[in-house]
């Protein structure tokens, strides 16, 4: 089977071997197609591919169209809001990700970001430390559970909300479940956001929660620009010269932004949360196999357009 990895930012180099070692050794041939310059592009390469192996490239539905032979996705990483997934499954594709294989570097770019945050961006103005603090943590999936983890290592206290899971559940994962969002970030120093963009969560969080939380605190955001309501933030970060907010990636008012409130936000150029060697190695080979699986046995275990 012919499967290409598209991938608009590319996989390290020992994630890209790897991956065509397993696909290889399994019969099947693959196409890199890296740093692509558009969706027409992806068009043309996805033409006669049997699978494809994905990070935050978009498959919409004239990549779909346009895939004749395609039978499936991977996205080496967590979220997918990236696939179209009903025009996929009107194409019998099967769409997978990679949960958790990418989950670490997240979690350690969330706790770096509080870090940086609390130290005014490394320049020599006096900060604060996380030690002491309480972080709220929206949405305890494996990046979540791991910021939480990290965080009470080095000395904060957890507060965690998950719609998806029960107060016992929370507890058991060592955060002190939050009554209701507002609770979580009324009462903590740092909220860090760990909810996929989905109809419900895009633009859910905006001036109303943001104001919420105490004086002196940062919003930490690894998740997807979607899910802020930008102009709420905006407005928020103006009553309140107290409120910082870090992201991963840029929102489209960063300029705006960083004009109005310089060192109280920041934002990553490109999403980089899952951008370290270990992470592509994890999320890249997860996805091979899955996809040596999905041709020799069938398996569908990490579909997600079931
Ligand atoms: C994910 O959903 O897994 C992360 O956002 C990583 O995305 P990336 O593969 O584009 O870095």
């Amino acid at each position: 089977m012919k499967v290409l990895v598209a991938t608009q930012k590319p996989f390290a180099a020992a994630a890209v071997n790897g991956i065509k070692d397993i696909l290889g050794k399994a019969g099947h041939e693959v196409v890199l197609f890296e740093k692509y310059a558009d969706e027409t592009a992806l068009i043309e390469a996805v033409a006669d591919a049997d699978a494809m192996i994905i990070r935050s490239d978009k498959v919409t539905p004239a990549v779909l169209d346009a895939a004749k032979n395609l039978k499936i996705v991977v996205r080496a990483g967590a979220g997918y809001d990236n696939v179209d997934l009903a025009s996929a499954t009107a194409h019998n594709v099967v769409v997978e990700n990679t949960p958790g294989q990418n989950s670490n570097a997240v979690a350690e770019l969330a706790l770096a970001m509080m870090i940086f945050m609390s130290r005014t961006q490394f320049t020599p103005a006096t900060g604060t430390e996380i030690f002491g603090k309480k972080v709220g943590i929206q949405a305890f999936g494996n990046v979540g559970r791991l910021v939480g983890k990290k965080a009470s290592a080095l000395g904060m206290s957890v507060m965690a909300i998950d719609p998806f899971l029960p107060a016992e559940k929370i507890i058991e994962g060592g955060a002190e479940p939050a009554e209701s969002l507002e609770d979580l970030y009324g009462s903590c120093d740092f909220v860090s956001i760990h909810i996929p963009a989905t109809p419900q969560t895009i633009g859910s969080i905006g001036y109303d929660l943001i104001t919420k939380m105490p004086k002196g605190a940062t919003l930490i955001n690894t998740a997807r620009k979607e899910v802020i309501d930008e102009a709420g933030l905006e407005k928020a970060l103006e009553q309140r010269p107290d409120l910082k907010y870090a992201a991963d990636v840029m929102p489209d008012n960063y300029e705006t932004l960083k004009e109005k409130f310089g060192l109280r936000v920041f934002a990553t150029p490109k999403k980089m949360g899952a951008q370290t060697a270990e992470a592509n190695v994890n999320a890249g080979l997860a996805a091979a196999d899955q996809i040596v699986k999905y041709f020799a046995e069938g398996c569908t275990r990490f579909q997600v357009n079931k």
